[in-house]
Parts: C-alpha cells; structure tokens; sequence
C-alpha cells in the first residue's frame, strides 16, 4: 500500500479523536468509530464530548470539511487506529476485553494490504490471534520501528478472514 486513502480510527477518546483530528487536519479523510453513541453524536456536531484544551477547533474544523465523519459502525479503509481502553483487572493484568471487541469489529473490513494499528497500552509482542480471534497461523512480520511499535504486518495466509 502506497497511498492512504482513508483511515477509521476505533475509540474516540483522549488518543483517538485527537489522532483522528489531527490526521483530518493534514488533508486525510478519517472514519471515527465509537460505542458510545453520545460521543458520535458529539463528534459528529463537530463538537469534541470531554474536557480536551485546543482540540475543539481542529474537530470543528475537521467535520466541516468533511473529512473527519463520526459512526458507531466500523466502515472500510486503509489503515485503522484502535485506540480503545485498556484498563486493568482487579489482579493487576490489562483487560484486553476492548481490544478484543474493536478487533472483532474491525475484522470483517479488512483486506490483504490494510495496515492496523494498535494505539491502545498492551503487553509487548506480535499478537497470538487473527483480528477475528482465531489463532494466527502463519507468520508476521517485524514491527516496523525498532521492536517498541504496535504496527505488526500479518501474512495473508496467516489469518484465514484477512483477504479472502
Ligand atoms: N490518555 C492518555 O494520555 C494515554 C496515553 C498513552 C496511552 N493511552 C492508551 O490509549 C488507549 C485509549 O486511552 P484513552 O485515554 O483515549 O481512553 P478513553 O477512555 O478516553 O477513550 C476510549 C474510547 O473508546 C471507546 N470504546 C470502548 N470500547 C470500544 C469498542 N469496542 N469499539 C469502539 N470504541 C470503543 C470508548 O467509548 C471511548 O470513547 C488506552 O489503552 C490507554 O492506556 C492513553
């Protein structure tokens, strides 16, 4: 993949909607998606539903030009940002039960070249499953910067619903 046409980012909160703003904001049309309903309704008035200094005038700007739309469905694009809670259980290991549901969600869009990229706190490590939850059978590639990024490129034949 050379060209981003366009990015859906999962989780409009404190990382996503900055991220997707600012994306928008650099000429790219990004799809964001929520569970919350009252937060695509927010996002979509171009109004930003938590306490963010100087994020208002990118996400208004953003939506009046069109370039940054609000869903609770995950729509196809290029690249995704999960940006998703990862908060922990009461034994202090995260809860990867949002990560999990956001991959769920995003498995069915996928094709063979979409990047995904996991912007939520997560233990290190190229992931054990396919985005739909089936174990990952083939290889993947490294991390594309220095081991510390979550970008892991998956083999097409290594997840049976990737590109198929
Ligand atoms: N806020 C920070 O400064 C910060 C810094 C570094 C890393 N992180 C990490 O980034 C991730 C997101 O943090 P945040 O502060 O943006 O969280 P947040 O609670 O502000 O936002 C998370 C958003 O995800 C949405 N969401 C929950 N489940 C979803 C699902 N299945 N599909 C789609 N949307 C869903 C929520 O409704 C919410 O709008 C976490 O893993 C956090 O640890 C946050």
């Amino acid at each position: 993949m050379t060209d981003i046409g366009n990015v859906t980012v999962v989780g409009l909160g404190y990382i996503g909607l900055p991220t997707a703003a600012i994306l928008a904001e650099s000429g790219v049309r990004v799809q964001g998606m929520d569970v919350s309903e009252r937060t695509i309704d927010a996002v979509g008035r171009g109004e930003v539903p938590f306490v963010e200094p100087d994020l208002a005038g990118f996400v208004a700007r953003a939506v009046a030009a069109g370039l940054l739309t609000a869903s609770t469905e995950v729509l196809p694009a290029d690249v995704y940002v999960i940006a998703v809670p990862t908060p922990f259980n009461d034994d202090r290991t995260p809860d990867l039960s949002y990560i999990e549901a956001a991959s769920k969600a995003v498995a069915p869009t996928l094709t063979s070249d979409a990047l995904v990229v996991l912007e939520s706190t997560s233990p290190p490590g190229p992931p054990k499953h396919c985005p739909d939850g089936s174990p990952r059978r083939g290889p993947i590639s490294s991390p594309t910067t220095g081991g510390r990024s979550s970008m892991w490129r998956t083999a097409p034949s290594a997840c049976s619903r990737v590109g198929s």
